[in-house]
């Protein structure tokens, strides 16, 4: 039995992750390390908690006496590492808990995989969950970020992620450590922790409070289904080439405010509202410092040699995540309740 560990497993897109690989191999045993921080909530796996090829290890990654004791008991032939500070506006007000989480935590990760593996290194794999955000900000202008763009992160998230891209990177090159990385796009879907934007907004409409709108609204995201971000990282675990990088995106741009209009319309039909209600609950903030105009992904690499493509429209992922935060009403309240309502509170009277 292969030993996987897949890091940040609690949050939204490693819940996936982990979902989609401990149905689908049960000759794996997948080890979910995470910190169980705000953005992350074992709730998400109630479905496969009790599978025999599933364990939970709580291991904050910044303390790597803790992370060397897990590479120790476990031995794992894999790793799939997603844990993160993960929102761009806590970066902005916590640098250093970006550092520390992102930066450190990915060293102490790939410090301990290479101390087990050395000399080794037959049938291992480290694979490091990155984004697109590194690549920088593009004009309105049909512009794309590909593999070869170079890195011009601005917001100390896309400034810490592309540092730990280095380091696995340099891991690679210095001791031939078997890495392989994906920069991916803006990901939707079920168990998305609703400080980012399309959960915001559901939430927000669902209880008429004001959904605030960055700027003028004009700012454009490339927007991908978690699970064809799962596939994808499933496809580039097992086949993707040792040492490269392959870019993940959904082709599929939007501005935040005709995105926001679009939920608006949906979210309406749902609750039975008159078309046109939620659109008055819209609001324009104050913008985010920095605030990267456009993002937009070419995934051709990966498309052409591994055969990865999304398998839903937006139309259709959209309907499912909405369906899901409706059916699912007491997990948006449960994690809105506490610490995470004052934090909302302050971010938002600041703008
Ligand atoms: P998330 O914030 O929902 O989840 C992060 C998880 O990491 C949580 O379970 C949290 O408890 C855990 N974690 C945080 N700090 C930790 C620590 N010190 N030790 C152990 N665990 C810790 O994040 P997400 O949106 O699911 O993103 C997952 C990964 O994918 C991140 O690396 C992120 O940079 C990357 N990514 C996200 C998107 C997106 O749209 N959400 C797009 C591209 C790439
Ligand atoms: O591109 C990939 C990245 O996408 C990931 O690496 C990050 O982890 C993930 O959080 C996401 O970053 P963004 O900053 O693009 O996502 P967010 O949901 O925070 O914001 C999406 C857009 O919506 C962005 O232009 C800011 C805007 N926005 C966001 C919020 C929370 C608003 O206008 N209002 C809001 O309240």
């Amino acid at each position: 039995m292969k030993t996987i560990f897949i890091t940040g497993g609690a949050g939204f897109i490693g819940s996936h992750v982990v979902r989609l690989f401990v149905n689908k191999y049960p000759e794996y045993l997948i080890v979910n390390i995470d910190a169980l921080t705000y953005a992350g909530n074992l709730e998400n796996l109630k479905d496969v908690e009790n599978k025999p090829n599933y364990r939970f290890e709580k291991v904050d990654i910044t303390d790597a006496g803790r992370v060397n004791q897990v590479f120790e008991q476990y031995k794992p032939d894999g790793v799939i590492h997603l844990a993160a500070e993960s929102h761009v506006d806590r970066s902005i007000t916590d640098p250093f808990a970006f550092i520390r989480t992102n930066v450190f935590g990915t060293c102490n990760l790939l410090f301990a995989a290479n101390q087990l593996w050395q000399n080794n290194y037959e049938g291992k794999r480290f694979y490091h969950i990155s984004t697109d955000e590194v690549y920088g900000a593009l004009e309105k202008d049909g512009s794309y970020f590909y593999e070869t763009t170079r890195y011009q992160p601005h917001s100390p998230y896309s400034a810490s992620k592309a540092s730990s891209d280095h380091f696995v990177r340099a891991f690679h090159d210095t001791y031939g450590m078997p890495t392989v990385i994906s920069n991916c796009s803006n990901n939707y879907g079920s168990h998305h922790f609703p400080e980012k934007l399309i959960p915001l907004c559901i939430n927000n409409i669902r209880h008429n409070k004001p959904i605030p709108v960055y700027g003028k609204g004009e700012n454009v995201r490339d927007w991908l289904f978690v699970d064809d971000h799962a596939a994808a990282i499933d496809l580039i675990f097992h086949k993707g080439k040792i040492g490269d990088t392959y870019n993940i995106g959904g082709n599929n741009e939007w501005t935040n405010i005709d995105l926001i209009r679009l939920l608006c319309k949906v979210m309406d039909r749902k609750l039975g509202r008159e078309e046109g209600t939620s659109e008055k609950l819209i609001t324009f903030v104050t913008d985010r410092k920095g605030h990267d105009l456009r993002y937009a992904i070419c995934s051709k690499k990966l498309q052409d040699e591994l055969g990865w493509k999304p398998s839903v429209t937006f139309e259709q992922g959209l309907e499912k995540t909405v369906d899901w935060y409706m059916a699912n009403q007491q997990w948006l309240d449960n994690v809105t309740s506490g610490n995470y309502q004052q934090y909302y509170e302050k971010m938002y009277s600041n703008r």
